[in-house]
């Protein structure tokens, strides 16, 4: 897939069968995260890989789904869970403040890279990060930013043109999402 596809190509997806998703695969995309840009070049993003069916069953209440949507279609149902999670965290001994950026360039290089394995991502802000802390044992020097989870699609997600909304829908098994149109983005060229 050239990098074009892969960019317009990625959607959110809440909705995955039941496949595992090979380790090498899980760690490749973090190999993708570990060369993104960082403020200064200080690295300070780490991970931790969620692939056992017993601790996937102890992540799933801790993140939480599609707030946009009506609370019946949020959630994916039994039998659609994630086959994985990565978990995003900050070392802050290594960088105390400023790493929000070098975070979301780290998950897009994630994200993105998942196209191309033809794996499915949710970003998630909206988590436990408390539970999640003691279930993963996390040391307080860590701050949890966001979980991802992944694996292969069980629904498919399209583009709409954006009209007066920035709301997602769900028709079926296919997710809508609207976006801003090119020409409404670009605010001047000089
Ligand atoms: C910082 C951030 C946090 C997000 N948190 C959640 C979340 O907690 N739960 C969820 O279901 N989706 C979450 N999303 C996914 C967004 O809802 C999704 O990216 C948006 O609807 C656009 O859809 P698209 O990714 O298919 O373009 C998050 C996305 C971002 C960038």
């Amino acid at each position: 897939m050239d990098l074009e596809e892969v960019i317009f190509r990625r959607r959110t997806i809440r909705r995955f069968k039941q496949d595992p998703i090979p380790s090498e695969e899980l760690k490749k995309l973090i190999d993708y995260a570990r060369v993104a840009p960082a403020g200064s070049n200080i690295q300070c993003v780490e991970y931790i890989l969620v692939e056992t069916p017993s601790m996937r069953e102890q992540m799933f209440p801790l993140v939480k789904w599609a707030s946009s949507l009506p609370k019946e279609e949020r959630t994916p149902e039994s039998g659609r869970e994630p086959a994985a999670y990565i978990i995003v965290l900050v070392n802050t001994d290594i960088k105390k403040s400023y790493f929000d950026y070098d975070v979301g360039a780290a998950v897009e290089n994630i994200l993105l890279g998942a196209v191309n394995f033809g794996i499915g991502c949710c970003w998630m802000g909206n988590i436990n990060a408390g539970k999640i802390r003691r279930l993963l044992e996390i040391p307080e020097n860590y701050e949890i930013k966001h979980v991802i989870s992944l694996g292969y699609p069980d629904e498919t997600s399209k583009m709409e043109p954006y009209k007066d909304s920035f709301k997602y829908w769900k028709e079926g098994n296919e997710m809508h999402v609207p976006k801003r149109d090119l020409a409404d983005i670009i605010f001047k060229i000089l």
